[in-house]
């Protein structure tokens, strides 16, 4: 990584890898996903260090439910247990949590807990964090499109007006910036129904490392093959030379 060259304003993590970190130690599960933590909450402070606005995790999608039903409940317990404390830590390191996905599938106290990490670090601005929980991309475009139909049943727009713009203000993120580097840790190479809309731009990094070993060092590597890349949004190398002349 090369400190005086473009760092990511925005990155996105699927944060894959943990199920087998814990099986590769003969541990169950879960303690793949307690160690996977511990990775995240050492990537948010070097993600602040190194001056990246804004990270977007994936900690849960919409198709995990149908996992084996112990392991989505010792998820939800982890979640009900690390989410005031981690939310405290954030807050006192000046970072905004936010959560993304259908958050009314959870249980009245997670949903209490949600709201409050929230409201408690809305007012931080050396970081963004987003962490997408019962979140799926499809889901996402889906409720975008039903609200804006819902909007065009009452009047309030034309189907004719419906255009990318309006569409954006109603998807998940619609305000922050389209992420620029795309992680997926765990030797995958999908995206597993993650952030559809956002990334139409976004460069794409996969790496073999299980989320748990994923340190600050191999963040930078991510972003150093970031920057050295050309980024041409459709337009030709000659074009991008001009401008960055
Ligand atoms: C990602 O790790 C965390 C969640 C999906 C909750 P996995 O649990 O998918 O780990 P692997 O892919 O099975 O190793
Ligand atoms: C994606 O990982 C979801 C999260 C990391 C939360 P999965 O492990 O669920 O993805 P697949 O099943 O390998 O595509
Ligand atoms: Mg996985």
């Amino acid at each position: 990584m090369n400190e005086s060259l473009h760092i990511p304003a925005h990155i996105a993590i699927i944060m894959d890898g943990n199920g087998r970190w814990a099986m590769r130690r003969s541990r169950p599960r879960t303690m793949g996903h307690q160690a996977g933590l511990k990775a995240l909450r050492t990537i948010v402070e070097h993600c602040g260090q190194i001056g990246v606005s804004e990270l977007t995790v994936f900690a849960f999608s919409s198709e995990n439910w149908s996992r084996p039903e112990r392991e989505v409940s010792r998820l939800m317990e982890l979640f009900m247990r690390a989410l005031d404390k981690e939310a405290r830590e954030l807050h006192e390191n000046g970072v905004r949590i936010r959560f993304i996905g259908d958050t009314g599938a959870f249980s009245p106290g997670l949903q209490e807990k949600i709201t409050r990490a929230t409201s408690q670090t809305t007012g931080n601005t050396r970081m963004t964090l987003n962490v997408a929980v019962n979140y799926g991309g499809r889901w996402d475009i889906v409720h975008a499109a039903r609200k804006l139909a819902g909007a065009a049943v009452q009047g309030l727009i034309k189907p004719e007006d419906i255009n990318e713009k309006l569409m954006t203000e109603q998807i998940c993120l619609g305000t922050s910036s389209d992420p620029d580097l795309f992680i997926r840790t765990g030797g995958e190479m999908r995206i597993s129904n993650f952030l559809l809309w956002q990334s139409a731009y976004t460069e794409f990094y996969f790496s073999s490392v299980l989320w748990p070993d994923f340190s600050p060092d191999e963040l930078d590597k991510a972003v150093a093959v970031y920057q050295s890349r050309e980024r041409r949004f459709g337009l030709t190398g000659e074009q991008i030379g001009e401008r960055t002349a």
